[in-house]
């Protein structure tokens, strides 16, 4: 079967960008959600997300081989192909809610008029490849053909474009040859590297060696693989965390231990920035989706527990080093630099920086906060509760501290002589550890990050 058109079902963070990069690599997409306003904006060109290169390759697209559209059931009738790529929230025990992704698959099943290829790409739990397939049997009116693939998605928000372009891997779970040779096929410009040398090609990031390979597994193992890899990079950060936590007891500093530990290829550098904990749309549920997966499995899988566990402390820690930091915290004003769950990006879920906010909120402290692309998204959060700045300046400005919650690349490059004079107190808590102690001191600030020693603690005894 010749690719020719896709239809990606979700046009959120990760649908979105599948759908504009499988536009960029030929194919001719139409990217459906049931949000119809949300699909009036993209249609009138707008670009709902900050994502480096989206507006670019919407701007080349839409219109042309790329399409928004309502209308699941006409998707379905005019593609073979169609990517899922709904949201799949979690419940409150932890599970993943899987309502979406099976309200998609018995419309999917309503209107299905040949074979078609039915692509996971949301994350989700093992068996749920089962599910669709059962969920479609039951409700098709007639005998219908069709193959569940697992496709899961690694990419990153700030760098979604390029990671789905330039990928480690493709992972491809397919129970039946046809399917996996379908998305073979639909891949093969990255997998040859066709792509790789076209001219208008969005740039590589750096450290690119190759043309990605394909994994192809069982569907299961893809569903799998998925989980597995959310929760090992969580595992990464809540261990380099808990190390952090004891280099602060013992005077050692987490930068010097992170690259002397992830020097060693076989542990590799990534993942082991020490900080205030992971946030996202991902880690924190899919955390705790596979924990739930393992617990009906019969597998107590405690490990997850204590990931999660020391992801929550660390923003406690943090907490707690702000209150000694700062004394008393009702009245204090305090210049908030970061909203978003990292750098990069306008995604506000689960994002450290807004819990931190809000706890500080509630302790009585007045707070002005400003980001670079989460302000819109942070004020439908936060509303009325602090005030929201234009600028680094304009947060820094007559604060008794300067918070950095978020890693975004400004904020690394702040001029710390203007800050020292704009602050009323010379305090700088940074849980990104954006900067080194030297320069900080330097600059006659006293800085308390994450991991490394708390002299800077002493030296504010001293001035209180
Ligand atoms: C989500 C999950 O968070 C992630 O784990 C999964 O891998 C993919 O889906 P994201 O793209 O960030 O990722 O979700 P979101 O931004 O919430 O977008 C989902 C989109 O699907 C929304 O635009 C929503 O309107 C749409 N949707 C939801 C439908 O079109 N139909 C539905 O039935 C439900
Ligand atoms: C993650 C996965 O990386 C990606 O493969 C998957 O498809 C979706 O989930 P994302 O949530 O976009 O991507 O961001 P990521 O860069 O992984 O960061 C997640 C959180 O961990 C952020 O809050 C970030 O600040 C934090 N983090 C990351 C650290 O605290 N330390 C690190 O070393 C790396």
């Amino acid at each position: 079967m010749k690719v020719n058109k896709i239809a990606v079902v979700g046009s959120g963070y990760v649908g979105l960008v599948a759908a504009a990069c499988f536009a960029e690599l030929g194919y001719s997409v139409v990217c459906v959600d049931n949000d119809l306003e949300r699909v009036a904006a993209l249609n009138r060109g707008e670009v709902p997300i900050h994502e480096q290169f989206l507006p670019e390759l919407l701007e080349r697209h839409r219109n042309h081989r790329l399409h928004f559209s309502g209308s699941l059931a006409e998707a379905v009738q005019s593609c073979s192909i169609i990517f899922v790529a709904v949201g799949t929230p979690p419940k409150d025990n932890g599970e993943a809610d899987l309502s979406y992704v099976e309200s998609v698959a018995r419309e999917i099943a309503q209107n299905i008029n040949g074979y078609k290829v039915i692509v996971e790409k949301s994350t989700v739990p093992v068996y749920t490849s089962n599910w669709i397939r059962r969920v479609m049997l039951l409700t098709a009116q007639a005998e219908c053909e069709f193959d569940v693939v697992s496709n899961p998605e690694f990419l990153r928000e700030g760098t979604a474009v390029t990671d789905f372009l330039y990928p480690d891997r493709i992972v491809v779970g397919a129970d039946t040859p046809r399917a996996a040779k379908i998305l073979r096929d639909l891949y093969s410009p990255l997998t040859s590297g066709s792509y790789y040398g076209s001219l208008d090609k969005i740039p590589e990031p750096d450290g690119i060696t190759g043309p990605p390979p394909m994994i192809v597994t069982t569907a299961k193992s893809a569903e799998l693989i998925k989980h597995a890899s959310n929760a090992f990079l969580a595992m990464k950060i809540s261990f380099i965390n808990a190390v952090a936590n004891i280099c602060e007891e013992v005077g050692a500093d987490i930068e010097q231990v992170a690259e002397g530990v992830g020097s060693d290829s076989r542990i590799g550098p990534r993942f082991l920035r020490a900080g205030i904990g992971y946030g996202g749309s991902c880690f924190p549920k899919d955390v705790a989706a596979f924990r739930a997966v393992a617990l009906e499995c019969g597998y107590e899988f405690g490990l997850l527990d204590e990931v999660m566990k020391i992801n929550e402390t660390q923003r406690q820690r943090f907490m707690k080093k702000i209150r000694t930091a700062l004394w008393t915290l009702k009245g204090k004003k305090l210049g908030v630099l970061g909203l978003a769950f990292k750098g990069r990006t306008d995604d506000i879920r689960e994002s450290p920086a807004i819990a931190l906010v809000e706890e500080l909120v509630a302790e009585g402290a007045c707070v002005t906060a400003y980001d670079p692309a989460a302000m819109t998204r942070a004020q439908e959060a936060l509303g009325t509760r602090i005030k929201f700045a234009e600028s680094i300046s304009q947060a820094a400005e007559g604060a008794d501290a300067l918070l950095i919650l978020t890693d975004w690349d400004e904020f690394a490059s702040l001029d710390l002589s203007q800050i020292r004079k704009q602050l009323r107190y010379p305090i700088v808590l940074d849980g990104r550890n954006l900067y080194s102690l030297e320069e900080m001191e330097a600059h006659g600030l006293m800085y308390v990050s994450v991991g490394r020693r708390a002299s800077a603690l002493k030296q504010l005894a001293k001035v209180g």
